[in-house]
């Protein structure tokens, strides 16, 4: 039980990796609130695992700030924060991206880091707690099509180093996981709005260990980082990519 006594609050946990993420942490002790804008699928899955549901918009300062003071009520203090909520334009060509869809993916993308910072770190400096961003080998390793998302997701990698000196002083530890593509609520658009066997053989055979990520395998990434296994570990963003990034 490597999250014994430990609370985690999980944001877009209601589906894909999050959803994977809140499960493996319930089975290793953790008390976790399920916080996701999409409230019947956080509370589907609260219900599954006996954890906290919370609806929240990861992109709205009173929403993240709610959701800060809930998980407070619910657990009295927080260890882990994971920010999992992301959101994707279709891979098309760059210049094709609208301004608007471009503000939804930076403001859910970046802006949520920012402000589940000002509401949380606080609370993370009480227990010596730790971040998790769910990042992406699009960071690392970016191709056309997706470039707006792209740029968030470095800005993630960044902000995952940049905050992980700054919070060093108070023993809070800021790291990183970057999935490689995996099956979840944002495949299709990663694919550009059709998922079918040839597009995703083509992306596999760019895969050296030759297969797609699961939410088990991004989910055991971030226990690690989490979990006290991890304690001298902090601004690592880890690829969990089967060599895709090599
Ligand atoms: N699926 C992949 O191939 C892949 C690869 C690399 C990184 N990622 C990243 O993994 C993370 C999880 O995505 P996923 O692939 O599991 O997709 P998903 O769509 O299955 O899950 C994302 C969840 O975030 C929630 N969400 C969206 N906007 C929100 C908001 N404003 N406030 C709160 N919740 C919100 C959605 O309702 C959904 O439940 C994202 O940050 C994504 O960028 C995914």
């Amino acid at each position: 039980m490597r999250l014994r006594d430990k609370t985690a609050v999980i944001t877009g946990a209601g589906s894909g990796f999050g959803e994977g993420i809140a499960k493996r942490f319930v089975e290793e002790g953790a008390q976790v609130l399920v916080a996701d804008i999409n409230s019947p699928a956080a509370q589907r899955v609260a219900k599954e695992i006996n954890a906290v549901a919370c609806a929240v918009d990861v992109a709205n300062d009173k929403s993240v700030q709610a959701m800060a003071n809930f998980a407070i009520e619910a657990f009295g203090s927080i260890d882990i924060l994971v920010n999992n909520a992301g959101v994707t334009h279709l891979n098309q060509p760059m210049l094709d991206v609208d301004e608007a869809t471009f503000d939804q993916v930076y403001a859910v993308n970046v802006k949520s880091i920012y402000l589940t910072a000002k509401h949380i770190v606080p609370k993370l400096i009480e227990t010596a707690g730790n971040i998790v961003n769910i990042a992406s080998t699009a960071a690392i390793s970016p191709r056309a099509g997706l470039t707006w998302y792209n740029g968030t997701k470095g800005a993630v990698v960044t902000l995952t180093k940049s905050m992980a000196i700054e919070l060093a002083p108070h023993r809070v530890r800021v790291n990183a996981v970057n999935p490689v593509l995996g099956t979840t609520g944002l495949t299709a658009r990663f694919m550009g709005g059709i998922d079918n066997s040839i597009i995703r053989e083509k992306f596999i055979s760019t895969i050296p260990l030759g297969r797609m990520s699961t939410p088990l395998d991004i989910a055991n990434a971030t226990l690690f980082l989490a979990c006290h296994e991890a304690d001298l570990v902090t601004g690592l963003c880890m690829e969990i990519d089967g060599g895709r990034c090599i």
